[in-house]
């Protein structure tokens, strides 16, 4: 969906931005461009929606080079995200997140109908926070009504520079997570920008590296940390890459113990065991560890599909897990 050929940016100056960058990213995939300040992340965003035109080499979206797109047209298909979110402060949230099917020549009441829509979306309610300005909102709020206005027009490609920034670590995480429930039903193209590894890992289905202006390394966040394809990379994700692989890795049915004491119990108990802590399969290990350290007996019932218990984690079930999340990965095995 989008397409990176060989793409080197000079600026005037003659500072090399990005050298020679190739990489693609799928239709419905997010990947996160991670990497230390001045690094290149930026640049290499705004030449998708050409705010920064290629010195050499091209870019595609959709298969089509962007240097042939009327930058215009080009923008309404890209929702952009920043993190200084730039929302018009003189026009009201509702209208801040029409802005962009109102200059698509939607009808009024159609463009408010769809901003209203996709307020409620990012968890904001339209009659309560639409007729206010950006002033009275929380950083919280207004970055969510960024991601409103980027997706009110339904663009297939959504690219956003460092989204999460402005606000505290907490409401970053809710941030994060509510996005990723979001991006779970648009399923977008997103390029996503970030300094933080913590936030690349959690967010991106793969991830960039980034050292200066070059990618070190493009995979999942679990081979990354798994096995670092440069000394840069095992140092910028840092020596504790095998405890943040816990938020990548699931638990499997490979890390249970079928408790058969428990099955009698489930099928005998009031309620089938409610009492005890419930996982899905499939919860990452930091979510099931976390869930476990809550509670006293030891061990969590993990369920299927359809809700019934598959079987017991333990903490030797989670010993297994640990080892399996932090050995090395094979680098030819894809998830
Ligand atoms: N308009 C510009 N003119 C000259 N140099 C620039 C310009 N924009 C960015 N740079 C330089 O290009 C490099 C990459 O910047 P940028 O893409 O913003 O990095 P990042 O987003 O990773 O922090 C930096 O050295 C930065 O100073
Ligand atoms: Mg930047």
């Amino acid at each position: 969906m989008i397409r990176f050929e060989r793409v080197t940016k000079r600026y005037d100056d003659g500072t090399t931005a990005v050298d020679d960058l190739s990489f693609e990213v799928a239709e419905g995939e997010l990947v996160t461009l991670v990497g230390p300040s001045g690094c290149g992340k930026t640049t290499t965003m705004m030449m998708v929606n050409r705010l920064v035109e290629p010195t050499s080499g091209r870019v595609l979206v959709d298969g089509q080079d962007v240097a042939g797109v009327d930058p215009v047209a080009l923008r309404r298909k890209i929702g952009y995200v920043i993190q200084q979110v730039g929302l018009f402060p003189h026009r009201t949230v509702l209208d801040n997140t029409a802005t962009v099917p109102a200059l698509l020549g939607w009808k009024k009441t159609a463009a408010r109908a769809r901003a209203a829509e996709l307020l409620e979306l990012v968890g904001l309610d339209p009659a309560v926070h639409g007729p206010r300005y950006p002033a009275q909102l929380s950083g919280g709020q207004r970055q969510r009504v960024g991601v409103a206005r980027a997706l009110a027009a339904d663009p297939p490609v959504l690219l956003m520079d460092e989204p999460f920034g402005a606000v505290d670590p907490v409401v970053r995480e809710r941030l994060q997570n509510e996005f990723l429930a979001l991006q779970a039903t648009v399923r977008k193209t997103v390029l996503l920008v970030t300094h933080d590894i913590e936030e690349a890992v959690r967010m991106g289905d793969r991830m960039a590296v980034y050292g200066q202006g070059r990618i070190e390394q493009f995979d999942t966040p679990a081979t990354v940390l798994g096995s670092p394809a440069t000394p840069y990379v095992a140092d910028f994700v840092g020596s504790d890459r095998g405890l943040k692989r816990l938020a990548v890795t699931p638990v499997t049915e490979t890390d249970l113990d079928s408790w058969t004491e428990g099955t009698e119990r489930y099928a005998g108990a009031p309620g089938g065991g409610q009492g005890d802590p419930r996982v899905p399969l499939g919860t990452s290990l930091k979510d099931a560890l976390a869930t476990l350290l809550q509670h006293d007996g030891g061990r969590l019932t993990v369920t299927g599909d359809d809700g019934r218990p598959l079987g017991v984690l333990t903490p030797a079930g989670v010993h297994r897990a640990l080892r399996r999340a932090t050995a090395p990965t094979d680098p030819g095995a894809r998830p």
